[in-house]
């Protein structure tokens, strides 16, 4: 009975095969598969590595507030709190992409602000050199983590355009940072 069942049944399949109900409908979903789960997969990757940027970010950001609230020099501190500007409009265009990305963005600084802040708060500092020494410290940081993003192969033209401009606020945080301490 099982032999003369089995021959009914490929018939049947060939049959639903040719009428294109079966063989297309499991090759598209095949199709469909393969690049949406690849498009996730690096988009994911890509929304972590951004979402690791805008931590940096804020690390930053409490970073400059600290360093603002105990700078007795005026100047450097009204300088201080335009850098801090900078990293915080890095931290909403970066969130808009990963956002774009169908990620949720990283709304709080990272664990390592314990290290970036912790240099200015924590590690017994005083006076404005020590102070933007730190902050030149944590500049070293953030200029890294900006010069590795945009090596990245993965990365839109306006990505590419919002991470070279951010590098380039680090860069010039880190070079007047620099230019001060040589004169202090
Ligand atoms: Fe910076």
């Amino acid at each position: 009975m099982g032999q003369d069942q089995q021959p009914v049944a490929q018939i049947l399949l060939q049959l639903l095969r040719s009428l294109g109900i079966l063989h297309d409908e499991h090759a598209r979903s095949s199709e469909k598969e393969e690049p949406v789960a690849t498009t996730i997969g690096t988009e994911r990757e890509l929304s972590e590595a951004l979402n690791n940027l805008i931590a940096l970010d804020f690390d930053a950001i409490e970073a400059y507030e600290a360093a603002i609230n105990r700078l007795d020099n005026a100047t450097y501190a009204e300088q201080l709190r335009q850098f801090k500007g900078d990293h915080e409009r890095h931290s909403r265009e970066l969130s808009a992409i990963v956002r774009d990305l169908g990620e949720t963005p990283t709304t709080h600084a990272s664990m390592k602000s314990l290290l970036t802040q912790g240099k200015v708060v924590l590690g017994n500092i005083t006076g404005d050199k020590g102070i933007l020494r730190a902050m030149k410290s944590n500049e070293n940081d953030t200029n890294t983590a900006y010069e590795q993003a945009v090596a990245r192969d993965d990365l839109t033209p306006r990505l590419q355009e919002v991470l070279q401009r951010n590098l380039a606020d680090e860069r010039r945080h880190r070079a007047w940072l620099e230019a001060c301490l040589a004169r202090l």
